[in-house]
């Protein structure tokens, strides 16, 4: 689709497959994208999570033709877009600043894309993308006259009027606080299997990610460490960033001490972890495995040995924190460290206390094996700019100098 046909009314229609071939950018002095191989499905809610510096934003600027790749191919609905101008690509970016026309009215602004580019109905499609995002009814007035949110929302309908094949979001609620963040969260996934559009949502909150997208990208320095269903990537992590970014993890590091074609045992300091070969990227030599801390139990007495339980202890506990739903404990094990559990608060016989001697188990089923080492702290390679915000802004400044000379 290019930006003239837009279709008269109803957004219904599916977006478009996206996909990265072999992506690097160099910039003077370092690689921001290394060998970005991706593929993202017509209709898809992607997220692309990592810390501040991976290169997210970056990933998105190759894609809305904002920067060229070193190296590599971008193909749009099938369509090798590498060479293609940023305005000819059938993209639209939101991103975290609004970037709203203040002297222009809700509507206004909705409809002003359109009108540019000549569309005859540009008012009533305007209308209809205020309704998608339920905010019709404030269409007169000006961007100060609303809450962050609602700023946040008009700048969706903005983008989304245009019928992008691909819609890109940079840490689109990024300015918003807790409460609303989680609030847009939902209506945003809402909006997307409405509209049918492809999503690429970009964010450093590990919890939005999982709760909004079907696949999620964990991106570390340059790389995809990960991609799957957000389900996937929480119960079996490859790789030790993985492990930690996405959720909390207890970690050993040990050598495979016994090996069958189901399990190995690996000796983490003289603790034997049993993991199945099936959840283990290694099984051989100097391994990390983990366990989340949700799925270990506490137990007051040495348990019994039990096939298809792993038993470590006894520890000591050493911080005990009452969150009401649930108690996270902090047991100190002798030469492991300090193991981290989650226990819900079934029954009030279920609480320890800080000192108790306990032990620690969990079914061999929930064990994963990474295909990499535990650093003792990741080491960020990139510092975190506000490359986004200034992109936003001056985007808003080209369209109001096209604006003034008209
Ligand atoms: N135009 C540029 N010139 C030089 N370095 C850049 C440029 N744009 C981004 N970078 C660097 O590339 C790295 C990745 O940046 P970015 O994609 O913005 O990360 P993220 O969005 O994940 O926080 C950062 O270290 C950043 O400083
Ligand atoms: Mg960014």
């Amino acid at each position: 689709m290019t930006n003239n046909e837009v279709p008269k009314s109803g957004f219904a229609e599916a977006g478009a497959d996206l996909e990265l071939a072999g992506i690097s950018k160099r910039f003077p002095g370092f690689t921001a994208i290394e060998e970005l191989d991706l593929t993202i499905p017509a209709g898809s809610f992607f997220a692309l999570l990592g810390p501040s510096g991976c290169g997210k934003t970056t990933t998105l600027r190759l894609i809305a033709g904002l920067e060229e790749p070193t190296a590599g191919r971008i193909l749009i609905g099938g369509k090798d877009v590498t060479a293609t101008k940023a305005y000819q690509r059938p993209v639209n970016t939101v991103f975290q600043s609004y970037a709203l026309f203040p002297h222009m009215t809700i509507l206004q602004n909705v409809a002003f894309g359109l009108k540019r580019r000549g569309i005859q109905n540009a008012d009533a499609l305007a209308h209809e993308a205020l309704q998608l995002v339920e905010l019709d009814h404030v269409a007169g007035r000006k961007p100060t006259q609303l809450s962050g949110g609602q700023q946040q929302r008009v700048a969706l309908a903005r983008a989304v009027v245009n019928r992008p094949a691909l819609l890109l979001l940079d840490e689109p609620l990024g300015a918003l606080d807790l409460k609303l963040r989680r609030q847009m969260q939902v209506e945003l996934k809402d909006i997307q299997s409405e509209v049918g559009l492809t999503f690429l949502h970009v964010t450093h909150d590990q919890e939005e990610a999982m709760t909004m997208a079907d696949t999620v990208a964990v991106m570390n320095k340059g790389r995809i460490e990960q991609m799957g269903a957000p389900q996937d990537l929480y119960e079996l992590p490859h790789t030790a960033f993985v492990a930690k970014f996405l959720g909390q993890s207890n970690l050993f590091t040990g050598d495979v001490i016994s090996s069958s074609s189901t399990s190995m045992v690996v000796d983490a300091a003289g603790s034997k972890i049993e993991v199945p070969v099936s959840r283990a990227q290694r099984t051989s030599g100097r391994v990390t495995v983990g366990v989340r801390p949700e799925k270990v139990t506490l137990h007051h007495t040495e348990p019994k040995p039990q096939s298809g339980r792993s038993v470590i202890g006894p520890g000591r506990i050493t911080d005990v924190s009452f969150s009401g739903v649930s108690t996270q404990y902090e047991v100190t094990v002798p030469h492991l460290g300090a193991i981290t559990v989650f226990a819900q608060n079934t029954s009030i016989s279920t609480l320890h206390h800080d000192g108790d001697t306990v032990w620690l188990s969990w079914a061999v089923d929930h064990a994963f094996g990474l295909a990499d080492e535990a650093e003792t702290e990741p080491v960020s390679r990139f510092h975190a700019d506000l490359d986004t915000s200034m992109i936003a802004v001056q985007s808003r400044k080209d369209l109001e100098a096209e604006l003034e000379e008209a």
